[in-house]
């Protein structure tokens, strides 16, 4: 691979199907469409920004590639002129309501789209809520730690029989039966947080709920 990637984005590029068509929404840079490109594993697709600067930035990126025959480089906002040829969208590096926001607005330009990955850097259970409600369940997760920062990336696929409990919109169906050391690390440390703010004078509906999402903790690593 010539580009450089995080591991993060490289985490994000194994886990899309060989021989998709992929938009990533927020490409910003274009790295991670132009280390698909390299490895082989898709022959074009789309790079879409919304902001004037990181639209030129990846324009010029592609440009650099010599890649503007393979990765179209799109300005426009979330998935609101996904060409009907993509299958596959990646929307990483965002707030999870951003996220849910951009591919809610926009659910008609889905029909064809049957993989959708997601790095959201918050609110990850309304994730697998919402995206699961527009016709998607949950094939594939990862939880890694990269540069001290714990991440988690979602595969959702699409098909009508989601059916997931409480533990796994807050957990994840799979990350929650794996229990990989990187998801014990992240739940040990979450732990240790909330016994340092139970030590402080906090109102006792606050104390309830940092204990009973102790206690969830608990009960699944
Ligand atoms: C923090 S960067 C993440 C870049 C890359 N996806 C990653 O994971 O490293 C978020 C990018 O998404 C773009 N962005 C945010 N909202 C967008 C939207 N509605 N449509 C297209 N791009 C958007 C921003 O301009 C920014 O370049």
């Amino acid at each position: 691979m010539l580009v450089k990637l995080s591991l993060r984005l490289i985490t994000i590029l194994e886990m899309i199907p060989s021989g998709s068509v992929v938009a990533d929404v927020g490409s910003d840079h274009g790295k991670l469409m132009i280390a698909l490109y390299e490895e082989g594993i898709i022959s074009h697709g789309y790079a879409i920004e919304n902001k004037p600067g990181p639209y030129e930035i990846l324009k010029k990126a592609i440009m650099k590639a010599e890649l503007i025959d393979h990765i179209v480089p799109l300005f426009s906002d979330g998935i609101s002129e996904l060409p009907s040829c993509v299958n596959t969208v990646v929307v990483a590096g965002m707030g999870g309501k951003h996220i849910i926001d951009i591919l809610k607005s926009h659910q008609s330009k889905l029909a064809n789209v049957s993989t959708i990955i997601v790095d959201g850097h918050s609110c990850l259970p309304l994730i697998r809520e919402e995206i699961t409600k527009l016709g998607y369940n949950i094939a594939d997760e990862k939880i890694i730690k990269d540069s001290g920062v714990f991440y988690e990336i979602i595969k959702f696929v699409k098909s009508d029989t989601a059916m997931y409990n409480e533990s796994d919109v807050e957990f994840g169906p799979i990350l929650r039966q794996e229990k990989s050391a990187t998801f014990k690390e992240k739940y040990n440390e979450r732990i240790k947080e909330i016994d340092t703010l139970l030590t402080k004078d906090l109102p006792v509906d606050v104390v309830e709920k940092l204990n009973k999402e102790k206690e969830r903790i608990k009960g699944i690593i």
